[in-house]
């Protein structure tokens, strides 16, 4: 009994930090303020190329049946860091890594209109 008690003890102790980590905010999740500015910008600049509906323009369309089956990881790259040779421009002066993946995210799920 008293065995069970401290290894039950000893996996809470465990436990606690994977509490913390998940209690903290979500790292691809930027404030809501900042969210607004970002789906703002996203409609607007982006939108200049990509369509103000991100269905084409001189750039292709953003929409999740054009870039869905395309890896995260790939699209945030595109926007973070842009297709040297192409019209399509690198996005890191304007936001971080973190935010790019954001808005990779979102475009591969249906990009949120401005509210
Ligand atoms: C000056 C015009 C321009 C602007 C502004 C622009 N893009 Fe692009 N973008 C392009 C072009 C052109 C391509 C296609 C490049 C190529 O030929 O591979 C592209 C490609 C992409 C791709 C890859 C899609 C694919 O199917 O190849 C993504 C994702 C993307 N842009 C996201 C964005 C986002 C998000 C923004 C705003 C933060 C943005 N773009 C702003 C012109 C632009």
């Amino acid at each position: 009994m008293r065995f069970f008690a401290r290894s039950l003890l000893t996996s809470l102790v465990l436990a606690l930090p994977a509490v913390f980590v998940h209690a903290e905010p979500n790292a691809h999740e930027p404030s809501a303020g900042r969210q607004q500015q970002l789906v703002r910008m996203v409609r607007q600049d982006c939108g200049s190329c990509h369509g103000m509906k991100l269905t084409g323009g001189l750039g292709p369309a953003l929409t999740p049946e054009a870039i869905g089956h395309w890896p995260e990881e790939n699209l945030t790259a595109v926007i973070y860091q842009g297709r040297p040779g192409t019209p399509m421009p690198g996005w890191r002066g304007m936001l971080t890594e973190n935010e790019a993946a954001w808005i990779a995210s979102r475009l591969r799920a249906g990009f949120p209109h401005e509210e």
